[in-house]
């Protein structure tokens, strides 16, 4: 009998710290990492750039058929190509991330994602970040992680990203993003953003990255050793 892949799953709000986390597990566990977030950027980029209105639902449908979404694992930073383009950047935008939560509420939109995240899930063991992972993508993951941090500290990490990359935002304009995107993340009819019920919380509002990692391995080898 053929071992079942192990699926890490990484849910919780935005800017958390959960991609930097999951890229860390991933990396000392010799996981794929997937940033399921950085798939409905590609597609708000995609629509953005073809200003493909979201309430034409054949335009959206003809978007999702051509567009292609790569992972491309590197050692220092994992590439996302957009139909053969390198828009790792480009889609870590205030301008993208205004308008992401509105383009992943799409039921189209939802259902070619999760399909194409589960593909990914069949082939390796992974460590898989979002907002449904454990309560959709993948309801029988090994383990389930829901990361939260005080929204002050989620402001001041992502005011933190956007600055050093030399956008122009304040503050104010990165609270106000991310209350945004909370309220319609968790609100949307299609597979909303909650807590599994079998989900372990990790506040990380006062842990190091150290911390946080000791934490999630622990938890991950007392699984291993009973599958
Ligand atoms: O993790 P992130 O902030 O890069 O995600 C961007 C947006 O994508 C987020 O506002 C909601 C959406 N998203 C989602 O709906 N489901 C996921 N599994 C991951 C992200």
């Amino acid at each position: 009998m053929s071992k079942k892949n192990f699926v890490l799953a990484i849910d919780g709000f935005s800017s958390c710290g959960k991609s930097t986390v999951a890229k860390a597990l991933a990396k000392q566990l010799n996981f794929v990492f997937v940033d399921s977030g950085a798939m409905y950027r590609a597609v708000t980029l995609y629509v953005q750039r073809h200003n493909i209105a979201l309430d034409d639902e054949d335009a959206i449908q003809k978007a999702l058929d051509d567009i292609h979404i790569d992972f491309i694992p590197n050692p220092d930073k994992t590439q996302i190509l957009l139909n053969g383009e390198d828009v790792s950047d480009a889609i870590r935008t205030m301008e993208v991330s205004d308008y992401v939560s509105e383009v992943s509420a799409i039921k189209s939109v939802r259902k070619a994602m999760v399909h194409q995240q589960q593909q990914l899930g069949k082939k390796r063991d992974i460590v898989m970040d979002g907002r449904d992972i454990g309560t959709t993508v993948f309801p029988d993951a090994a383990l389930k992680i829901f990361m939260t941090a005080s929204p002050q500290i989620r402001a001041e990490r992502r005011y933190a990203e956007l600055t050093a990359k030399g956008e122009l935002v304040t503050m104010e304009e990165v609270k106000e993003n991310l209350s945004h995107r909370d309220h319609i993340d968790s609100t949307r009819e299609e597979s909303p953003l909650r807590q599994a019920e079998d989900a372990i919380v990790l506040d990380n509002s006062d842990l190091n990255q150290e911390e946080q990692l000791a934490f999630v391995l622990d938890l991950v080898k007392q699984r291993l050793n009973k599958i």
